[in-house]
């Protein structure tokens, strides 16, 4: 028996849930209405632990939500943390044996999902840093040449098709995360 590091008896359960690709063909079986929506529920299982059951990103976390955000975009990313270019590695190592058509499924099962969105979430900033961050938001900085984020990111920043995605309801220390990342 190996031991992984990483390895908890939940991760195993989850690639365990994950991990039998073949069978999510028998689920398609014609003539059993629902039967594939109940085994995709059932099977992404192990991501809404952490991503929420409708994938709408867990309260007071850095999990971000994952619901309603463009198929492709989702799949990129999903292909993005498989094959190393993206580092999270509890999910890369989930991900590692799946292959691009599970994913795609998978990436459409989310993006059909569409939970409500959170409360606003303000956190300790003053009032200051939030009107200069709204005012970049809807306007950008045209002397420092940055673009207003509601430009690609849509008027209600819900996203845009084909690839970009809604940044409404994802936390604060996420969205900073991320931009810290592309930086770096
Ligand atoms: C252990 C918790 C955990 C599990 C399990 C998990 N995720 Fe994630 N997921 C995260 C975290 C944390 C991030 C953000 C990583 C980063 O900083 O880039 C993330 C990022 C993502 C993103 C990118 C989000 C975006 O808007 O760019 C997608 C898509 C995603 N996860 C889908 C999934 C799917 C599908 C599964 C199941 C196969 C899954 N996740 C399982 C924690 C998890
Ligand atoms: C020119 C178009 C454009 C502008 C302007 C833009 N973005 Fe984006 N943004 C994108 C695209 C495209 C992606 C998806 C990148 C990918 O596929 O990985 C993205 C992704 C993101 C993500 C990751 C979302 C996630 O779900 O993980 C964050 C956070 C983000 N942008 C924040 C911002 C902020 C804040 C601004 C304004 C300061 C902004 N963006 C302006 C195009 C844009």
């Amino acid at each position: 028996m190996h031991r992984r590091t990483i390895g908890s008896s939940v991760l195993l359960f989850l690639l365990y849930a994950l991990g039998s690709g073949a069978s999510l063909a028998a689920a398609e079986v014609p003539g059993v209405p629902g039967a594939m929506p109940s085994a995709m529920d059932e099977r992404v299982r192990a991501c809404t632990s952490c991503h929420g059951v409708q994938g709408q990103g867990l309260n007071n976390d850095y999990f971000p939500r994952i619901a309603g955000k463009p198929a492709d975009y989702l799949f990129n990313q999903l292909t993005a943390f498989r094959d190393g270019g993206r580092t999270y590695p509890p999910m890369g190592y989930l991900l590692a044996f799946l292959p691009d058509d599970y994913l795609r499924k998978i990436s459409q099962y989310f993006a059909d999902l569409q939970p409500p969105y959170p409360e606003a979430d303000h956190g300790n900033v003053s009032p200051e840093v939030l009107a200069a961050g709204e005012r970049l938001v809807r306007h950008g900085d045209p002397a420092r040449k940055i673009p207003a984020c509601i430009a690609c990111h849509g008027a209600r920043m819900t996203g845009t098709q084909p690839g970009i995605p809604g940044l409404l309801g994802l936390h604060a220390s996420y969205i900073a995360g991320q931009m810290g990342t592309w930086r770096s």
